[in-house]
């Protein structure tokens, strides 16, 4: 489905229905086909809402700065614009960043959190410095260059052993992002403000995941949310690195489906 909102023209999946609206936010530099096993295997219980964030996928990409919160922004308006109060917001990596933030600004329309393979911390200087040589890939060599570097770190040994059709799919989905959106994606996750602070505030039901695999976003991180953030729950999940829901997805969905029973 498509709409327009915040001045760009969003795409993004929504199964309808009645269950608890569950709002997926994709990571860097993947679109919403991130989530097509949640799309397809959840519908049951939730009303799956996953867009295409601004500059990834088919969404459009307006001119102007973004920064993570201007995805935030992005997160509300199309909750707005389809008539919804409170949702489970998820995301994953740069996807939970927004998560995150969007608690911050808009805690009211959060009925529960799930942060996936993401972490609180911002960008060391060195992990700046990363995201501006990364650009400067992204603009020289296409978003594929700067994919290509993460590859190896994005799915689990036993993935890529065994699950060729994940391997190509990861694979094509972030060498196809657009380069603008790639660039200004950078630089949002680089001006990142800490959200360290934040976690000891939280008060919905949260749920936290990480691939066991994970190197790009060690477990350590989840650990350590899980531990700031009071009553949240902590799942590991084995045979999945970054993308545990595409990697693991009977599992992961499970999990999903335990946590949607108690937000
Ligand atoms: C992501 O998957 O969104 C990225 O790995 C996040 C990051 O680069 O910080």
């Amino acid at each position: 489905m498509r709409m327009r909102v915040n001045g760009f023209e969003m795409v993004y999946e929504d199964s309808g229905g009645s269950g608890v609206p569950l709002l997926l936010i994709h990571g860097f530099p993947f679109d919403r086909t991130l989530w097509k096993e949640q799309v397809g295997g959840l519908s049951d219980v939730a009303r799956v809402i996953a867009p295409d964030l601004r500059g990834f996928g088919e969404s459009g990409m307006p001119t102007g700065m973004v920064t993570i919160e201007t995805f935030t922004d992005d997160m509300r308006a199309l909750l707005d614009a389809l008539n919804i109060q409170k949702a489970v917001v998820a995301g994953l990596s740069m996807g939970g960043y927004i998560a995150l933030t969007f608690y911050r600004q808009y805690k009211e329309r959060v009925r529960g959190l799930m942060l996936v393979d993401t972490r609180a911390v911002p960008d060391s200087p060195e992990g700046k410095k990363g995201r501006d040589e990364n650009a400067v890939l992204a603009r020289e060599k296409g978003t594929a260059a700067v994919a290509a570097k993460t590859l190896s770190g994005l799915l689990s040994p036993q993935t890529f052993a065994t699950q060729p059709d994940v391997v190509e799919m990861a694979t094509a989905m972030t060498a196809r992002q657009p380069v603008e959106g790639v660039v200004a994606a950078l630089m949002a996750m680089r001006d990142r403000l800490d959200s360290t602070a934040l976690l000891t505030t939280i008060s919905v039901p949260t749920l936290v995941v990480s691939g066991g695999d994970d190197t790009l976003i060690p477990v350590t991180e989840a650990e350590s949310m899980h531990k700031a953030i009071r009553g949240s729950q902590l799942i590991i999940i084995p045979d999945a690195a970054h993308l545990p829901n595409l990697e693991q997805p009977r599992v992961f969905n499970q999990a999903v489906r335990d946590f949607l029973k108690i937000v």
